[in-house]
């Protein structure tokens, strides 16, 4: 029985060609997987795989178990190297992410994210919707795009109650809880960015959490999909920590199954509610349209022809994303403190997996700043965490 599972009959040729030469630079890859070796190698033009070698330039071991885990899209290089269940021999991390991609357009049939594939139908990566749009409307944007922007969702008498809500539970939340996130501020001090949970904690939120407003935004594309308010951190809130903080408040370029997780709950779908709204002063989303359902290319968002939507809000306006739409959360540039509470609907296969209390994101709860000290790039933050 080989390694490699077979490449997925989708698989186009040339797009193949393509990264092949962005990795022929990279030297081979190579892993040794519980005594077996296997290297990728690129000529420039096309890919090798060659079992029982190891001659890559980069070279790393693993368990079977994890490599399953690998091939199968259940865990990623930053994953396996958080748990510390990956190792290398040679080279470095570098190597590894430019390889990332095409392993996972051969494993899987995912697809490196290309700027110039990118198909928006002539709808309007900028645009907003009234809560009033028709579904089917609604649902085209969000499939086009990976995300989606509706106005007017809940009214201010809504907001101000959820507030007073998270304002509850931000002053009973301590760090090391395991009910919430913090960073280390300006000034040195700890500052609550999480609060995880919150509807187990508050029947006010948790009616948030439940209504249909939020679930039919949340069922667009799949009816099927449900919430899940006891495990994956239910549904948190974020609290933007002004200035420049030290952990995981100000998220790079990311997707939410970038630690792992992919073939378990994407394409789960995150509704956004946006307790204060948002801009640049008080910390906004911000998108790379058409990316979902995509692999990241290590440093990709260098490139100049990458397209960036910043999605600005008022209270009350809903967000809407696929979890593995390419986004960022960028640090406030004035007062900071904006608040969004996220519920996140899942396929059912992310039951078969997760069991109440547990959550991706346990790896990386309570190690924020070594987390965030990684940098690895875009793939780098926390599996789950969406923003
Ligand atoms: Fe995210």
């Amino acid at each position: 029985m080989t390694l490699a599972p077979p490449v997925p009959a989708a698989v186009d040729p040339d797009v193949v060609t393509k990264e092949a030469a962005d990795v022929a630079g990279s030297g081979g890859l190579t892993f040794h997987v519980d005594g077996r070796s296997i290297t990728y190698t690129s000529d420039g033009t096309s890919v090798i795989c060659v079992e029982g070698e190891d001659s890559g330039a980069t070279a790393v071991r693993l368990s079977r178990r994890s490599w399953d885990d690998l091939v199968g899209q259940m865990r990623t290089f930053v994953g396996l190297l958080l748990s510390g269940d990956l190792q290398f021999e040679r080279g470095g991390f570098e190597q590894l992410a430019d390889w990332e991609p095409l392993l996972r357009y051969l494993h899987a049939g995912i697809p490196p994210y290309d700027p110039s594939r990118a198909d928006f139908e002539g709808r309007d990566p900028q645009a907003s919707f009234a809560s009033d749009a028709d579904d089917a409307e609604l649902a085209a944007q969000l499939r086009t795009m990976g995300y989606l922007h509706v106005t007017g969702v809940f009214g201010a008498d809504e907001m101000a109650a959820a507030n007073l809500e998270v304002d509850r539970l931000a002053s009973l939340a301590r760090p090391g809880d395991d009910r919430s996130w913090w960073v280390t501020d300006e000034d040195g001090a700890q500052a609550l960015c999480r609060l995880v949970y919150a509807t187990l904690r508050s029947p006010v939120l948790a009616a948030l959490e439940r209504d249909p407003r939020v679930r039919r935004l949340g069922t667009l594309l799949d009816p099927e999909l449900e919430i899940a308010p006891d495990r994956m951190e239910g549904s948190p809130v974020l609290i933007k920590v002004p200035g420049r903080t030290r952990g995981l408040s100000n998220i790079p370029w990311h997707q939410d199954c970038g630690t792992g997780g992919h073939a378990m709950f994407c394409p789960a779908v995150s509704v956004g509610i946006q307790l204060t709204g948002s801009d640049s002063a008080t910390g906004n989303l911000q998108v790379v349209p058409g990316s979902h359902g995509q692999a990241l290319k290590y440093r990709w968002q260098d490139r100049p022809d990458v397209p960036v939507v910043t999605v600005d809000t008022a209270p009350g306006d809903v967000t809407v994303h696929i979890q593995d739409v390419m986004h960022a959360s960028p640090e406030p540039t004035g007062a900071g403190l904006r608040r969004t509470m996220y519920v996140t609907h899942y396929p059912a296969t992310l039951w078969d997996h997760i069991g109440p209390g547990e959550a991706l994101n346990d790896l990386v709860r309570n190690r924020t700043e070594e987390v965030a000290g990684l940098r690895h790039g875009p793939s780098a933050g926390p599996s789950s965490e969406i923003d």
